[in-house]
């Protein structure tokens, strides 16, 4: 059994690495299928040692030829496009990355009998509902982030239907740049961070999602085709971005104040999602779903991340 992992670099790609080579993460051990796995790692550039080849995964011909050269059972895609602005300032690039990316690694994995796990996200939702959307929501993106993922998912299931989709939501990892992350440093900085009063989400622990990956993935060995298409993997409980910044200030031992501002002010950019709380539906109704209360994957990252005061 071996995987790829795409764009291993970033935040769950790191963690899927962590969590493979530790064979466990904090929920459980991850799944006895991934017990001694071969794993290779590819990022858009090589990191100067043997631990990370590079694969763009926009040029067709280098994916094609790596699933060649390189038996592989499951490409696990976590490259993207990922900075929700920046797409909106560069949609060629964008599309390069989150549509035509994805659907170079599916029909490379066809052609190769290779089953393709790919990450998409809440922003393919148009996040206006404040109801949990299950994974037959209809997509209406807002953004162009998340019209072109949206794209990417379609692709990917087209051109390689037996493919498992996972999105998810508000990520944080211990590698790379993140909301926790951000808000520790302001809060040591500064004594009052403006943070966004009102728009909804569930904060979603790499390490949760990286566990819960590889558990829809056995599943899938297992049973085949019935895996394939769309699952929601995200924290459990919602929460807004002001609430999620003071629980990390507490959990941190911070006095610094949290102030609420509405999107309106803040005035990003791409416009944000209101409601972006995902339904984890299907893995509660098959493998079951043991994605973490938010606040308790939050507090065991400040844990093991040294955050505390
Ligand atoms: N972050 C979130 O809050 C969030 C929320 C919902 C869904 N997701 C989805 O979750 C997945 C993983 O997100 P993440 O936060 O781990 O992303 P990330 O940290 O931004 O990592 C993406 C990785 O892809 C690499 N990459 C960029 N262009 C590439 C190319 N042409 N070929 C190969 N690799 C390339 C990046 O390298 P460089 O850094 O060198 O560009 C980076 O290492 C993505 O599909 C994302 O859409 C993320």
């Amino acid at each position: 059994m071996r995987l790829l992992i795409t764009g291993a670099k970033g935040q769950l790609g790191e963690e899927l690495t962590r969590v493979l080579r530790t064979g466990r993460a904090d929920i459980a051990p991850v799944n006895a299928r991934w017990t001694d796995v071969e794993f290779l790692r590819t990022d858009v550039a090589a990191d100067g040692s043997t631990e990370t080849l590079a694969l763009d995964i926009t040029d067709a011909a280098a994916v094609d030829a790596f699933l060649a050269e390189h038996a592989i059972d499951w490409v696990v895609n976590c490259a993207a496009a990922t900075n929700v602005d920046g797409c909106e300032a560069n949609p060629d690039l964008a599309r390069r990355l989150n549509a035509d990316g994805p659907a170079n690694l599916a029909r490379a994995c066809e052609a190769f009998g290779t089953r393709l796990l790919h990450v998409s996200t809440d922003y393919v939702l148009a996040g206006d509902d404040p109801l949990p959307q299950a994974e037959d929501a209809e997509p209406n993106p807002k953004t162009v982030y998340g019209k072109t993922k949206l794209e990417g998912e379609r692709l990917v299931a087209a051109l390689a239907p037996s493919s498992v989709i996972v999105r998810t939501a508000w990520l944080y990892a211990s590698h790379g740049k993140n909301f926790v992350f951000t808000m520790s440093r302001l809060g040591r900085e500064h004594e009052s961070v403006r943070v966004v009063d009102d728009q909804h989400g569930s904060p979603t622990n790499a390490n949760d999602l990286a566990w819960e990956i590889l558990e829809i993935m056995a599943w899938a060995d297992e049973v085949g085709d019935e895996a394939s298409g769309i699952w929601h993997a995200t924290g459990a409980g919602t929460t807004t971005w002001d609430a999620f910044a003071r629980k990390i200030f507490e959990l941190e031992g911070l006095t610094s104040e949290v102030r609420g501002v509405s999107t309106e002010e803040w005035g990003a950019p791409a416009p944000r999602p209101a409601w972006s709380v995902l339904d984890n539906r299907r893995l509660r109704e098959t493998i079951g779903d043991a994605m973490r209360p938010w606040e308790e994957a939050l507090a065991s990252f400040v844990a093991e991340e040294g955050l505390g005061a």
